[in-house]
């Protein structure tokens, strides 16, 4: 598809929670149970274009040149901004994943957060952050938090109303980058949407996760605000544990990570105890993501490419909101 004048075009780049979001209260309007924490990446992210045109007798959506018009989630995401901007017209929506590898990084919050910018403004709406961060949600939960550049909290609140993103430091002043090794670019056997309604009506352990994420939050969110890595690092991988422990003590059981995702850990900890500050963190599949300082990224890619190859190593920084770019 030829892209020609009238499509509004937005960036966005992917996120990942240090505290997770692991379940939520009403799936509809995805809201979550507990609130969650991210750090927003410049290395990944989606450029979103849209138009919406009266030529159209269906919405028209192509991801990275793949027609996939069928997808009734972004077909329903359009019908939200329809309803809201009281307009009828179908859509052109043209998107493009920007990883370095084909990666199985390619995340829905990037992808969510673009097309709500895109698509609202094309639709004549002009929304606030907040505004955006509540209509991203609709369409990924984690796309909520990627409206927003560096640290960025959700906060859960228990309406559509309330539901919604918040900046908590951008441009992160601490010194983080987050290291991705790319272990699997299969698409998942099961979703973060089933994997979490699973783990909220099956774990035993549901509701310890609810009130452990209360503590780990003010604790990462001091720690931000101190400045302080090893505590931020510290907290962000046991949050990650606990999250996956939701998983494994559901029923049926199922876990996301695999032999490469438990030798990278291995690693890590190895690292650590050679004195290389470094902590993990991993989501719904088993690509396992590194947090370190600048002075360390060297030290750990070597650990690294003893078992992996280089392109399954990728550095990231701190990445920057949601922008329009034409
Ligand atoms: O927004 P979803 O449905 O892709 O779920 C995201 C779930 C995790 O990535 C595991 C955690 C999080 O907070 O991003």
């Amino acid at each position: 598809m030829h892209l020609s004048n009238g499509f509004i075009t937005a960036r966005a780049h992917t996120n990942i929670a240090l505290i997770k979001y692991w379940g939520k209260k009403n799936d509809d309007l995805i809201i979550p149970n507990n609130n969650s924490l991210s750090l927003t990446l410049d290395e990944f992210y989606t450029d979103t274009s849209v138009k919406f045109s009266n030529e159209l007798s269906k919405d028209s959506i192509f991801l990275d040149d793949v027609d996939i018009s069928n997808s009734t989630k972004i077909v329903n995401f359009l019908d939200i901004i329809r309803e809201k901007a009281s307009i009828s017209e179908y859509a052109y929506v043209k998107s493009y994943n920007n990883v370095p590898t084909s990666a199985g990084l390619a995340s829905s919050a990037s992808g969510f957060a673009a097309l709500a910018a895109a698509a609202s403004k094309a639709a004549g709406l002009q929304l606030t952050s907040k505004e955006l961060s509540k209509l991203a949600r609709r369409g990924s939960g984690s796309a909520t938090r990627s409206i927003f550049g560096g640290f960025a909290e959700w906060i859960k609140g228990n309406t559509d109303n309330d539901s919604y993103g918040v900046e908590i430091e951008n441009p992160v002043t601490m010194d983080i980058n987050m290291i991705a090794v790319v272990l699997n670019d299969q698409p998942k056997k099961i979703s973060s949407r089933v994997g979490m309604k699973r783990s909220v009506e099956t774990s035993p352990y549901y509701n310890a996760w609810v009130k452990q994420c209360e503590v780990d939050l003010i604790k990462a969110k001091t720690a931000i605000k101190e400045n302080d890595f090893n505590t931020l690092g510290k907290i962000s991988e046991s949050n990650a544990m606990r999250m996956h422990a939701l998983t494994m003590s559901a029923e049926p059981a199922f876990m996301y990570f695999n032999n490469d995702s438990i030798q990278v850990i291995n690693s890590v900890k190895t690292l650590r105890e050679n004195g290389v500050e470094c902590y993990f963190t991993m989501d719904a599949g088993p690509n396992v993501k590194i947090i370190c300082k600048s002075k360390d990224i060297k030290k750990i890619k070597a650990a690294l490419t003893k078992t992996f190859n280089d392109e399954q190593i990728v550095v990231s920084k701190p990445g920057c909101g949601v922008q329009f770019i034409n």
